[in-house]
């Protein structure tokens, strides 16, 4: 797709070149024009209590070259400038782009046991081929997808409630989040491990702490595009991120704000997201998820975390408008999904460290957010919004009040 100047063009000429692109009927076409649209039938479905329907704005990230391969990127985010940062921290890394892998969907299920017979631990490690087999029943159907039951293991942990027995399944869950396979084999499994064991099954449910399902991601910044000081300022940058945790936190705030948003704009669970990538980040000691390097050209930046994305089942069935951004993502899996959204997490993440150790990010967040701001004041036409954001801008007035005023000018 041609990309160049897409944020100039009308949101009717972007919806065109969408459509064709990714090759989306009349009907999707007509559920993004309506903003998303979720019907009152299927929102009341998918929760309780239902009174209505949230929308965010669905964004497109252009620019992104992953593996050799061009992506357009929806992101559904309410937070101005996000989506731009992406693109442009994209734009500067081609020709060569991002390159990313991503391990197999491997999630992890827990089983606790409390009060295990005397050699427990040792009849578990007995008769795991056994328990493998039984495991194996409830994953029947992920067999042909290449997923299933790939391991378990054992340990004690001693607690001031006693001794407790963890079991923990690897289940390879392929294309989906995982998260109803896992707590069903793990609630099936319970009763066999009891017998086993011995004692009573407590909790049975997955960790979001997806180790076994990490992403890695990396780009390099060429001197000659960001200019040739930039390269120690951001380096000073993330330093600072990697001593102290106030800067971390923010540090890392950024890279999900990209991560979040693809996460968001195709249905996944993105509390899950957001809970894996910190409690990885604190594996010994809460650190940035990227890290940055000189290299004889300019900058490396390199992303890891673990990313339990899906392409099949929860919200991805359910929400319309996470299946048109899933064909508009033009993946094939969960892996390549995952790969897309740790570079989207590197690229915001750069963009965000280049503005902040040079011309800071008020400036070009302040442009971007104008708009709002004249919502704010009162402006309801898009011609209003336009005029009002335009005069602020030139002005560097960023206040309501002279966005009220200038509303009033053009409204008299
Ligand atoms: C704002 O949403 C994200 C940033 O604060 C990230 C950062 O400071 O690195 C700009």
């Amino acid at each position: 797709m041609d990309v160049s100047g897409f944020y100039k063009l009308s949101i009717e000429e972007r919806l065109k070149r969408i459509k064709e692109f990714a090759k989306l009927n009349d009907d999707e076409v007509d559920i993004l024009k309506n903003t998303g649209a979720l019907s009152f039938n299927i929102a009341d479905r998918m929760i309780e209590n239902v009174v209505g329907a949230v929308h965010l704005p669905l964004g497109i990230a252009t620019n992104f070259k992953i593996n050799g391969k061009e992506y357009i990127i929806p992101m559904a985010i309410e937070e101005p400038s996000v989506v731009a940062a992406a693109c442009k921290a994209a734009k500067f890394t081609l020709p060569e782009g991002f390159f990313a892998e991503a391990d197999e969907s491997v999630m992890i299920g827990q089983l606790q046991i409390v009060n295990p017979k005397r050699g427990a631990l040792e009849r578990l490690t007995e008769k795991k081929i056994n328990l493998l087999e039984a495991a194996k029943k409830y994953t029947e159907g992920l067999e042909k997808y290449g997923g299933g039951v790939k391991d378990v293991s054992f340990r004690e942990m001693r607690t001031k409630r006693g001794k407790m027995l963890i079991v923990e399944f690897d289940v390879n869950v392929a294309d989906a989040m995982g998260a109803n396979t896992i707590n069903t084999l793990i609630e099936n499994i319970a009763p066999y491990v009891v017998e086993i064991t011995g004692g009573e099954h407590r909790l049975k449910i997955l960790t979001n702490l997806a180790v076994k399902r990490k992403v890695r991601a990396e780009a390099e910044w060429r001197n000659e595009v960001i200019g040739m000081d930039a390269v120690e300022k951001i380096l000073d940058g993330y330093e600072m991120a990697a001593n102290d945790v106030y800067r971390c936190t923010t540090h890392n705030k950024g890279i999900m704000n990209g991560i979040d948003a693809v996460a968001v704009a195709t249905g996944q669970d993105w509390r899950a997201i957001e809970a894996g990538a910190h409690a990885y980040a604190s594996l010994g000691g809460y650190k940035p998820l990227t890290r940055f390097e000189k290299t004889k050209n300019g900058i490396k930046g390199r992303i890891e975390l673990p990313l339990a994305v899906g392409t099949v089942g929860g919200a991805v069935n359910s929400v319309p408008t996470a299946k048109i951004a899933l064909k508009i993502l033009g993946v094939k899996s969960a892996k390549e999904l995952a790969m897309v959204m740790a570079c989207v997490g590197l690229a915001n993440n750069f963009a965000a460290l280049y503005a902040l150790a040079t011309t800071g990010i008020q400036a070009g967040h302040m442009k971007l957010h104008a708009r709002n701001i004249a919502i704010l004041a009162g402006a309801s036409s898009p011609e209003e919004i336009d005029a009002v954001a335009r005069e602020m801008n030139e002005k560097k007035d960023y206040s309501v009040d002279f966005a009220k005023s200038v509303l009033e000018k053009i409204r008299r």
